[in-house]
């Protein structure tokens, strides 16, 4: 069922686990990501990214999509705008049916910051629709802005932040970034200060690049305070990867096969990501929560 981002990161957030918002661009991934969370009885957040939507995901097609294949599962999922920053795409986003907006104003000075996501808060729970923001600044893993300490958010600032602009999550930037690090490369995180943050906010925290970051890390950035884990490039790249083999082992494989193995790749991924950071049967509603205790 489609729900509120809020109510999905409201009870990771009390119980102690994080949920994975995959990028989906088209409906094969959509389908993959939705179906694997289902089997895993996993809440799930699907992420269209600006972007992304004017390439290839129009959200004209990929949100009656995405709403279709969420009322037909039994788990939670949540349709969140990924990195919009301009009003016109928020309001549009809001309009479509996004359960969840992410106002991406991390790289504008800090007032502007403060009042351009203010302004959307105040539009989107006048609808019920959750916001994310962003404080310090994921950047890119290609340049190295994962080691970039004056991204890393500010703890004190991000109080002051989310009081003053009324966010639900918060995205933080710790020591991840966005895309493929070097190779061999696995970012070293900042487990200290996501400490911090936690315990001055309380609230659902959000980790961006959630892409070759290492289960390790994934791992302990979940037990200490992360709630969504947003994953693009990986589940790409599972994609990717099964194709090459497919067609490495058999030129003449149609696109209609080459389409399948690709979602059944991303679904395989998407299922092991959820067993790394712990959302399975952890549906969040009433009776069917199993092991949130534990
Ligand atoms: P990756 O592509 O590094 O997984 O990052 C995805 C992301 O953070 C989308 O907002």
């Amino acid at each position: 069922m489609l729900v509120s981002m809020k109510d999905i990161l409201k009870h990771a957030n009390e119980n102690n686990y994080a949920v994975m918002a995959c990028n989906s661009v088209n409906m094969e991934m959509a389908r993959a990501v939705i179906t694997a969370a289902a089997e895993k009885h996993s809440p799930i957040i699907i992420n269209l990214g600006v972007g992304q939507m004017a390439k290839l995901a129009h959200p004209t097609e990929m949100v009656p999509l995405i709403k279709e294949l969420a009322e037909s599962v039994d788990i939670p999922v949540a349709l969140n705008l990924d990195h919009g920053m301009k009003y016109e795409d928020e309001i549009a986003a809001m309009q479509r049916g996004f359960t969840s907006v992410m106002i991406d104003c991390s790289s504008l000075p800090y007032e502007e910051n403060v009042a351009r996501v203010n302004n959307i808060c105040t539009l989107a729970h006048a609808k019920g629709i959750c916001v994310e923001g962003e404080l310090g600044h994921v950047g890119q893993a290609d340049v190295g802005d994962n080691e970039e300490l004056d991204l890393y958010t500010n703890v004190a600032q991000a109080r002051d932040y989310v009081d003053r602009t009324g966010i639900d999550c918060l995205a933080v930037a710790i020591g991840t970034a966005h895309g493929d690090y070097p190779k061999g490369m696995i970012p070293k995180l900042d487990f200290q200060r996501l400490a911090e943050l936690k315990a001055e906010l309380k609230m659902p925290l959000v980790l961006h690049g959630g892409s070759g970051a290492g289960a390790e890390n994934i791992k302990k950035a979940v037990a200490g305070g992360i709630n969504k884990i947003n994953v693009c490039t990986d589940a790409f790249h599972a994609a990717e990867e099964a194709m090459k083999v497919a067609w490495a082992e058999n030129p003449k494989t149609s696109y209609l096969e080459i389409m399948m193995i690709a979602e059944k790749a991303i679904k395989k991924f998407v299922s092991d990501y959820i067993d790394i950071i712990g959302s399975a049967n952890r549906y969040g509603y009433g009776d069917v929560i199993s092991d949130s205790k534990e």
